[in-house]
């Protein structure tokens, strides 16, 4: 039989940030959180990544950034590449090239864009034609928090309840456009270290060991219902406390953890320190910070407050750069002429790409 040829594609995605930190493996196997997440996707920033099943290859081929994979980064496409393999019925080897338009050791979430990119690319390239969420449930496995970087805008991911998982997606509360004047300032720390566990990993031991972890569960469900609707009534005198209060629970869970998980460096905790202050000084709270499993700050303010958080916090010494970034769209498919890859299930439920792009820009 001849072999089936398959189509080059091209998925760009972007990175999130999460207001509400998913931090808790519950179930490995169908990669189920403990708690339900909420995020925000970025704009600006994107992993490309193109993926070609080819018959003639005897092996896949990785490039990360221009380069040959390293061994542990190449393991975890390859384990994806199976998987999608697996969904597909396909047993070709694909070549994978992917690059972020941001530096992807500085820890702006290169896995939650690396694996909704990966997603997006390999389930098209492989004949499938997969919906937002089912795209979604495919990224989370390559990366929890990639599951909500498939979505543009404001995304929860929700844990669900059930054993199968069935209950468990990420979906969108709020279109990129539906705050225009929420603000992120990301704060590059200078000598950030380089992450060496990944966040799957140190997770798991915070579940075993930290004895906060089970009250940040409890404390989770009234949080999450508020910060969802202080973002559906655009009220940032309510969220940003909340994202702060947030960010605090999930510090605290690190630093309960043992051995112990410290993100932070000094010019991190100043961020910190300087928002607290400017709201102080404000009366109201004018900005919120929140950072993931790196030393990088994220500062969300209003677009009428940004001159007056951007001065308070320029002369920090230790800031590399500040990225300003706003809500903006999820992935997308971006192969170029006529793609040959067409929907496929029940109307309603797929989507063309081509579609889909028009739709989110
Ligand atoms: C702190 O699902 O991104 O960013 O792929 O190992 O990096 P890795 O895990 P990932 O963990 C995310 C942890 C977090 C919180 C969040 O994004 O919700």
């Amino acid at each position: 039989m001849a072999p089936r040829a398959h189509p080059t594609v091209t998925y760009e995605a972007p990175p999130n940030i999460a207001l509400v930190k998913y931090w808790g493996v519950r179930d490995r196997a169908l990669a189920l959180p403990y708690n339900s997440s909420i995020s925000v996707t970025l704009d600006r920033l994107r992993s490309r990544t193109t993926v070609r099943f080819d018959p003639d290859l005897e092996e896949d081929h990785v490039v990360l950034n221009g380069r040959p994979a390293a061994p542990g980064p190449r393991d975890g496409v390859v384990r994806f590449l199976d998987r999608v393999r697996a969904l597909a019925e396909v047993s070709d080897r694909a070549s994978v090239r992917s690059a972020n338009n941001f530096p992807t050791a500085s820890g702006l979430a290169s896995s939650a864009s690396g694996f909704a990119a990966l997603a997006g690319a390999a389930s098209f390239a492989a004949g499938l034609s997969l919906s937002d969420r089912e795209l979604s449930r495919l990224a989370r496995f390559g990366s929890g928090s990639a599951c909500r970087s498939v979505f543009g805008g404001f995304v929860e991911w929700r844990a669900g309840t059930r054993p199968d998982g069935r209950d468990c997606y990420a979906r969108s509360i709020g279109a990129p456009d539906h705050w225009p004047q929420l603000v992120d300032l990301v704060l590059l720390v200078r000598g950030a270290p380089v992450k060496e566990v990944r966040s799957a990993d140190a997770m798991q031991s915070t579940v075993r060991t930290s004895d906060y972890f089970a009250e940040r569960q409890r404390e989770l469900p009234i949080r999450i219902r508020r910060i969802r609707a202080a973002i559906g009534a655009r009220d940032s005198d309510r969220l940003f406390p909340l994202v702060m209060e947030e960010c605090d629970s999930f510090r605290r869970v690190c630093e309960t953890t043992r051995p112990t998980l410290d993100y932070l460096t000094g010019t991190s905790r100043a961020i910190l320190s300087e928002v607290r202050e400017l709201n102080r000084q404000a009366g109201r709270p004018i900005a919120a910070y929140t950072h993931d499993a790196g030393a990088h700050v994220h500062v969300f303010t209003l677009q009428r407050h940004l001159a007056r958080v951007r001065a308070g916090l320029r002369d920090l010494a230790g800031v590399e750069r500040t990225l300003v970034v706003r809500p903006g769209p999820g992935g997308r498919n971006v192969s170029t002429g006529r793609t040959p890859v067409r929907p496929r299930g029940r109307a309603g439920r797929t989507r063309a790409p081509a579609a889909r792009d028009r739709s989110r820009r």
